[in-house]
């Protein structure tokens, strides 16, 4: 089974002072914490297995938030990471949790919305060897890991924040990788700024005609909240969907329902505490009309 590595640590500089006192992935998105999104999208994909990596100072919150993911239908696990040493040492510390098994990582602060991911997600969960990246395009690839392709849309290599990038296709913090990434992000050094780097495991992936990329959409939306302005951008975009459709997106309670992971009378009981509010009213409203 495809397990999920969530990474939730890093120093979230850029949205000072409001991450002084606090976890980027406690932040508001809307009406619910960052981190409900990408586990969502891992609970999508029918990923059970998750490991999140953050802080010790702040894994006590992460634990208090999520516990052992039972509410969800689904298994937590906890790892430290207390530097933000790069992405990719997100294979060396899950290594024992991945066991050799394929995975997805996600990266905390990036949010996925849009029916052609999920039927992507699906046909790509199917695929276990190798490694498969997702490229979104964007008005800022400096920003990101830029895919270089050929006319033929074959890749030619992938550069971390390339001052003249060679696309605008930036690559998106959610990535498949097989059993082998643990074992190959062993062989991987520091980059000139200190960091394991997530570019150049792809790169090994490449060098072993082993790496693909998944070209998204404009029936996907890719958001990631590491700034004041995509924090801001990113609530807005959840509150008008919600608003206008009436439903919640990126509601693991409902994800794990509709999965079958909980039962009908598990979903009332988490939709008790929420009754003064539109997401416990919305939880509510799912349960009626059916039987456990
Ligand atoms: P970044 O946005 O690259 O870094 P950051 O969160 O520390 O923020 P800033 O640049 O403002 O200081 O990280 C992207 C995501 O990956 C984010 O959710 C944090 C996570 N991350 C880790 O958990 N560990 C790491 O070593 C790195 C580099 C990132």
């Amino acid at each position: 089974m495809r397990k999920g590595i969530l990474l939730a640590g890093g120093s979230g500089t850029r949205l000072y002072p409001l991450t002084y006192g606090v976890n980027k992935h406690f932040l508001q998105i809307y009406d619910k914490p960052m981190i409900y999104y990408p586990l969502s999208t891992l609970m999508l994909l029918g990923i059970k297995d998750v490991l999140i990596i953050s802080t010790e100072k702040d894994l006590i919150f992460f634990k208090s938030l999520l516990g052992n993911g039972e509410n969800f239908g689904i298994h937590i696990k906890y790892e430290i990471q207390n530097k933000p040493n790069g992405i990719a040492e997100a294979f060396l510390i899950g290594k024992k949790f991945l066991n050799g098994d394929p995975s997805v990582l996600i990266l905390g602060d990036n949010i996925f919305h849009g029916n052609e991911l999920i039927n992507k997600f699906t046909s790509l969960s199917k695929f276990n060897q190798g490694a498969t990246l997702l490229a979104y395009p964007v008005r800022d690839p400096e920003r990101y890991g830029v895919v270089e392709f050929n006319k033929k849309k074959e890749i030619l290599g992938i550069q971390e924040k390339p001052k003249k990038p060679k696309s605008n296709y930036a690559i998106t913090g959610l990535y498949f990788y097989d059993g082998t990434a643990s074992e190959k992000a062993l062989s991987l050094k520091k980059s000139s700024r200190g960091e394991l780097e997530i570019t150049d495991l792809n790169n090994i992936y490449l060098k072993e005609h082993m790496l693909k990329v998944e070209i998204m959409g404009r029936g996907m939306a890719w958001l990631d909240a590491g700034t004041c302005d995509s924090l801001h951008d990113a609530s807005s975009y959840i509150r008008t969907l919600q608003k206008r459709q009436g439903v919640i997106i990126g509601c693991p309670e409902e994800i794990a329902w509709r999965k079958g992971w909980i039962k009908n009378s598990q979903l009332i009981e988490l939709s008790k505490p929420l009754q003064k509010n539109d997401y416990g009213k919305y939880l509510k409203r799912l349960t009626i009309n059916s039987k456990d």
